[in-house]
Order: structure tokens, then sequence, then C-alpha cells
């Protein structure tokens, strides 16, 4: 889809439709709604009379123009009420109008930057949410779908601004918004993705496809390296697999310190059976999906990359599928990791940790000054927060309060979860020094305490997503599958902190 600012009057342009909004409780019409209401004859007044149009959030009502206005038609986007507006509000209603209109078989269609100068909305913000909404929304993945599709792709959206003198600032909102939905769409599609396609080394070929595009620094570890490095954490879970297991690393470089200023580690299971200690069958589909921050991960760096803010980031990806055979990982067995800590293991359904022991472990080598993962860590994150929030554990009070911010800012809510010192308890092996499974309960938390045992003093924060990588139906501007969370939390935390250290976005 292609997006087009221009300057004009809604009411004037010619499309198959037009977006404008309203607000529950709304008394009387002004601004681009009532003169569109007045060329439709009152048409509009007369829906919100008849209680047909309330302004409830993501209420869509179309209304076709009869040749009243040059657009064929005039969709009215609920945005339920005015005080209660925020961001996310604006991004879920344009995401629902153009799904809506997409479905319509609709081509070309325009609106206006929804809920500028409202609750605090910046008409830069506006314009980046309102794109980033369109651009989410209307994601669908078909790639194996043989059979064409029912209605095809809108294939321009434009958005009006009627001061010529704020072109500027609707393009940049516009901008932004078009990097931060492209690379979350980038992330889902790879989590959508099969494992039969999806494996370790077409993880890396899309890194260096990204590192391609948009001049990022890469490196990939063959097992070879992986061995010299003595990641022994890492290597056991790859043991079991005949795909060769990929360490992917990408540079983004935006300062010339020489310090790599955050590193972004991301899990990347390709496929999760369990191991040895295999899963139920029922479900397991899911673990193709478990590869989900590691996708996060890359497609945050390229918007990075994109957007050219002066930090240096680094974007790590453990890849490897976890599978049983009879040369894999077996419970019992004892791992030494790349910081000389040994692992034994309860589960070898707890191999994320072991994967990201390394990871972190290799991004603690490179002195990042910061480290965020990201991981599909614990069912038990999914038990406790659900779809709707990803938790968040931490080190570091300061960098937790600045990543759930980013989430803020991105409508993706994250939950702080305790990492009391008591917890580390339940970790402790008789045979070795850490174990991998801290028991039944409080599974989220100590997979996190497991973690923290290879950051050392290096301020951290691990986000489980293991409940919000996937929806299991559409949801605003999510759709039914992977998400693509968290990569606009990492980009807006990567702004914030290019920011906060002086350099200029
Ligand atoms: N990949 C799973 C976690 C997961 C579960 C992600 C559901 C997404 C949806 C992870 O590797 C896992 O298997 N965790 C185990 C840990 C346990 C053995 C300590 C779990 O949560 O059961
Ligand atoms: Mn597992
Ligand atoms: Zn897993």
């Amino acid at each position: 889809m292609k997006i087009k600012v221009i300057v004009g009057d809604i009411a004037k342009i010619e499309t198959d439709a037009i977006i404008v909004n309203f607000f529950e409780g709304t008394e009387h019409l002004d601004g681009d709604i009532a003169n569109i209401d007045k060329a439709l004859a009152g048409a509009i007044t007369q829906l919100i009379s008849q209680g047909e149009i309330k302004g409830k959030l993501n209420e869509i009502t179309v209304i076709h123009s009869l040749g009243r206005l040059p657009s064929a038609r005039v969709v009215v986007a609920g945005l339920g009420k005015e005080q209660e507006l925020s961001q996310d509000r604006v991004r879920g209603a344009a995401a629902s109008a153009c799904r809506l209109l997409k479905q319509k078989g609709m081509d070309n269609i325009a609106t206006i930057a929804q809920g500028a100068g409202i609750a605090g909305i910046s008409l830069e913000s506006a314009a980046q949410v309102v794109t980033e909404g369109a651009l989410l929304g209307v994601y669908s993945f078909r790639k194996h779908i043989t059979k064409e599709a029912e209605h095809g792709e809108i294939k321009q959206l434009i958005i009006v601004t009627a001061d010529e003198t704020k072109l500027p600032i609707v393009e940049q909102g516009c901008h932004r918004g078009r990097i931060l939905a492209e690379a979350t769409n980038l992330a889902r599609d790879m989590v959508n993705e099969p494992a039969n396609y999806m494996t370790p080394s077409r993880m890396a070929e899309t890194a260096k496809g990204l590192a391609q595009s948009y001049g990022l620094e890469l490196n990939i570890l063959e097992r070879q390296q992986m061995q010299e490095l003595g990641m022994g954490a890492l290597l056991g879970v790859t043991q079991g697999s005949q795909q060769p297991p990929k360490f992917i690393v990408l540079n983004y470089k935006g300062s010339d310190s020489g310090e790599i200023d955050v590193a972004l580690v991301g899990k990347g299971i390709t496929f999760d059976s369990g191991g040895i200690s295999i899963k139920p069958s029922e479900g397991m589909s899911e673990m193709k999906g478990d590869m989900a921050g590691g996708a996060a991960v890359m497609a945050a760096i390229s918007a990075i990359a994109q957007v050219k803010p002066q930090i240096n980031v680094t974007a790590i990806v453990p890849a490897t599928e976890n599978l049983p055979s009879s040369s894999a990982l077996k419970p019992g067995d004892i791992l030494t990791a790349m910081s000389g800590k040994t692992i034994e293991i309860i589960s070898t359904d707890a191999e994320g940790r072991l994967t990201l022991a390394d990871a972190l472990g290799y991004a603690k080598k490179l002195s990042a000054k910061l480290m965020v993962d990201v991981a599909t860590l614990t069912g038990a994150c999914r038990v406790a927060l659900g779809d709707i929030c990803s938790g968040a554990f931490g080190n570091n009070q300061e960098l937790i309060d600045k990543v759930i911010a980013a989430g803020n800012e991105a409508g993706e809510h994250i939950w702080q979860m305790p990492m009391y010192e008591d917890y580390k308890e339940q970790n402790k092996s008789d045979v070795a020094d850490v174990k991998n499974v801290g028991g039944k309960y409080a599974g989220a938390i100590t997979g996190a305490q497991f973690l923290s045992e290879f950051v050392g003093d290096t301020p951290w924060v691990h986000l489980d997503i293991a409940g919000t990588s996937m929806s299991e139906k559409e949801r605003n501007y999510l759709i039914k599958g992977a998400t693509g969370v968290p990569v606009r939390t990492l980009v807006n935390l990567v702004l914030s902190l290019a920011n906060s250290k002086g350099g200029e976005a």
C-alpha cells in the first residue's frame, strides 16, 4: 500500500472512500465532517439521530455519496469518547476502517490525521499512528495459499492535511509510521512462516538481506565458532537437530564511539518440539513461532537503521531447532555455558534459556552497555498475563521503566514482574551451578532468574513474549497469528536512549 500525504480538503478529493472520525457523545458536527454532512444533505446527522452512528470505538459506518461528493463513499470511524482518546485508539480505528475497505475491494482511499490536537496527540504522532494502524491492519499472510484472495490490496492511502505549512510534519509522522509498521510486518512474516521454511539458515539469509538493504554489518557464527567460543549451553540445544545452527549478529553503527550502547538479544528457536522432554502434540504447531524474539530484534534493528539515531546497536539471535533424536540433549545432562557456569538439564523443553545464556554471554563479551532480551520463554508468563501484556524482568529499574514507557508509546503493554533474590533458590542444583527449571511455581520468574545468572551487572531487561507474540483472533490492528510484538517498543526504546545520550534521532 502506497501512502501519500497531500495538502487539500478531504471533502474535495476523489477516491473510493474517505475516512472521517466521530467521537461518542458529540452533539454538533464541525470541521471536515460538518462539511461532508452538508454535502450529503445531512445523512450523517440523520444516522446519528437515529442512533446508527454512536461514535463507539471501532464502530465503522459506510455511507455512499451517490455523486454528492467526488469520493464514492464516506466512512465514519468511531473513536470512542473524546477525553479517552489515545494514540493506540487511533491506530486501532485506522486499522478497522482500512481492513473493512480492503474487504470491500477499494483501491484508493483517503483519511485525515485522525486525533491530531486531541488528548495531547500531536499532528506528527497522529499521522504516524494512522499510518501504522493502516499498514498493520491490512496485513495478511497468504504466501502459501495458492487460491487467489477474494479481495485485492488497497493500492493507495492518501493522508490529507488542510494546512500547507504542516505538510512536512505530517510527512515526517507518516514516514516514521511506515518504517515501524513495515518492520512489525516483517517480524510477523518471519513468525508466521512455518518451521520447514523459517529454518536457522533461512533466518540467517533474512539477516543477510536486511544487512544489504539497510547497511547493517553482519556476522554469522557457525557451529565451529560456537564450539571455539565454548557456547556449551547453546550447542546442547542444537545437538538433536539436523539443521545447522546459526548465531546471527547484526550491527548498526550510528556513533563512532566504538562501543555497543544496546544489545538486543532475541530467542531464535525455529521449532520447539520440547526435545526429549517432548511437548504434547496438541498445539505443537504453534512452536514454529518460538523465534518471535529473534524476528523482533532483527526487524527492530532494520527499522533503527532507517531512522539512523546516533547510537550503536547490536542484534543477536542464537538460531536453532529444538528436536529429539538419538544425539539430542537429555534430562540429567550437564552443560557448560560460555561464561563457565554449569547447568543441569531438568527439562530439554526449557531450551530458550540455554540458548540465551550464551547469547547474553556473547553480548557481555562484546561489552554491551545495556542488554534487552526478547523471548517466547515460558508458558507460565502466558498463563499469568495472557496475550495482552508482555512480562518485563530486569536488574535495573531505570531501564525497566524506559522499556515500559517505550511500550506504552507503541501500544504494546508490558507488565513488570518481581525479581526478588529469594526466587533464585528454586534454580539451585545438587550437581551443577544451576538447573534449567525452577520447579512448578513462578515459572516465568525463575526463567528470568536463570537468565540473570548470565548477565552480571550489565543493566538488563528480559521481555517474555510467550503470550503476546501470537494473537488467537483479530483485535484492533492485530490479526490472527503473529503480532510482531515488541518490534515497535524496541525501536522506540533505542530512539529514546539515543535522545537521552544527546544524539538526535
Ligand atoms: N517455547 C516455550 C514457551 C512457550 C509456551 C512459548 C507457549 C509460547 C507459547 C518454552 O521453550 C518452553 O517450553 N517452556 C517451558 C519451560 C518449562 C519446561 C520450565 C514451559 O513453559 O512449559
Ligand atoms: Mn521449550
Ligand atoms: Zn521454546
